[in-house]
C-alpha cells in the first residue's frame, strides 16, 4: 500500500517565533486527536529544521523536511544548505524542483536529478515536484510535458531508488491563486504519470509511488481530490499556515 502523505510547504513565511508556535500547534493537535490517516510533512524555512526537530516527539506520524537543498555534496558554495548538513539534523523529507525554485532560481532538471541523488545517498526522501504552467496546457501538451519532467530527473534512477521518491503534481496555474485543478484534471494527470511510471518500472512500482497533489488545496477541496484513485495526499501552501486548516486538509482521507 502507498502512504497517504499531507506535506506542508511554508515557503518563505513565519519568523523563528511564529514558525516555533505554528509547528507546536500542529504536533499537538495531530497528538489529541489521533490523526494516523496520513503521514504529515512540515517543510519550514531552513532556520527553524533545527529546532523544529527537537519539538517533534517519538513514535509520531509527524516529519520534518525541508524546502530545498543544494545539488553539490559540499564546499565553496557561499549561502548554500547541503544534504549533510540537513541529515545532521535529523531532516526527513525535502522538497525538490518547486515550480518557484525552477522559474525564479533557474534550476535545471539535472540539478534536480543531482540532488535527488545525493538526497537517497542520505535516505532522506525527496518530494519531487513536476507541473505545467497555462500556457502549456491551453497548448494541449500538459500531459507529455510533465512527464517528460519526470523523465528527466527521474529515470535514471534504479527501481529500488525510484520507490524512495514522493512525486508532487502541482500545475503552476493553481498555486497561490485560488483556483484548484478540479478532480478530474488532477485524476487525468496523476494517473498518465502512474502509467509513465509503469512503462519503465512496471506496474508494481508504479503502484508503490505516493502522488500527491499540490495547487490551492484547502479543506473544502481536499475530501474530492483525495477521494481520486490516483492522489495519495497533498503538497499544501496557504493552508499549511494555519494549523487548523492544515490537520483538516490531513482528515480528508
Ligand atoms: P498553494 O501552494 O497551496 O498555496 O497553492 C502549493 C505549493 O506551492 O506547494
Amino acid at each position: 500500500m502507498r502512504k497517504k502523505i499531507v506535506a506542508g510547504n511554508w515557503k518563505m513565511n513565519k519568523t523563528f517565533e511564529e514558525g516555533l508556535a505554528l509547528a507546536s500547534e500542529i504536533i499537538n493537535i495531530a497528538k489529541d486527536e489521533h490523526i494516523q490517516k496520513a503521514i504529515l510533512v512540515i517543510n519550514p524555512p531552513f532556520i527553524h529544521l533545527n529546532a523544529l526537530q527537537k519539538l517533534i516527539p517519538q513514535n509520531t506520524n509527524v516529519f520534518l523536511g525541508a524546502q530545498n537543498c543544494y545539488h553539490q555534496k559540499s564546499g565553496a558554495f557561499t549561502g548554500e544548505i547541503s544534504v549533510d548538513m540537513l541529515k545532521s539534523i535529523g531532516v526527513q523529507y525535502t522538497i525538490i524542483g518547486h515550480s518557484e525554485r525552477r522559474e525564479y532560481f533557474n534550476e535545471t532538471s539535472e540539478q534536480l536529478a543531482q540532488k535527488i541523488n545525493l538526497l537517497l545517498e542520505a535516505s532522506i526522501t525527496p518530494i519531487f515536484c513536476c507541473g505545467e504552467s497555462l500556457s502549456i496546457r491551453e497548448s494541449g501538451e500538459h500531459l507529455a510535458y510533465v512527464a517528460q519532467q519526470i523523465t528527466e530527473a527521474l529515470f535514471h534512477l534504479s527501481a529500488e531508488n525510484l520507490q524512495k521518491i514522493v512525486i508532487a503534481y502541482e500545475p503552476i496555474w493553481a498555486i497561490g491563486t485560488g483556483k484548484t485543478a478540479s478532480s478530474a484534471q488532477a485524476q487525468e494527470m496523476h494517473a498518465y504519470l502512474r502509467n509513465h511510471l509503469t512503462s519503465k518500472y512496471g506496474e508494481t512500482i508504479a503502484q508503490s509511488i505516493s502522488i500527491l497533489y499540490g495547487g490551492s488545496c484547502n479543506p473544502q477541496n481536499a475530501k474530492e481530490l483525495f477521494a481520486c484513485a490516483d492522489i495519495d495526499g497533498g503538497l499544501i501552501g496557504g493552508a499549511s499556515l494555519k494549523s487548523r486548516d492544515f490537520i483538516s486538509i490531513a482528515q480528508s482521507f
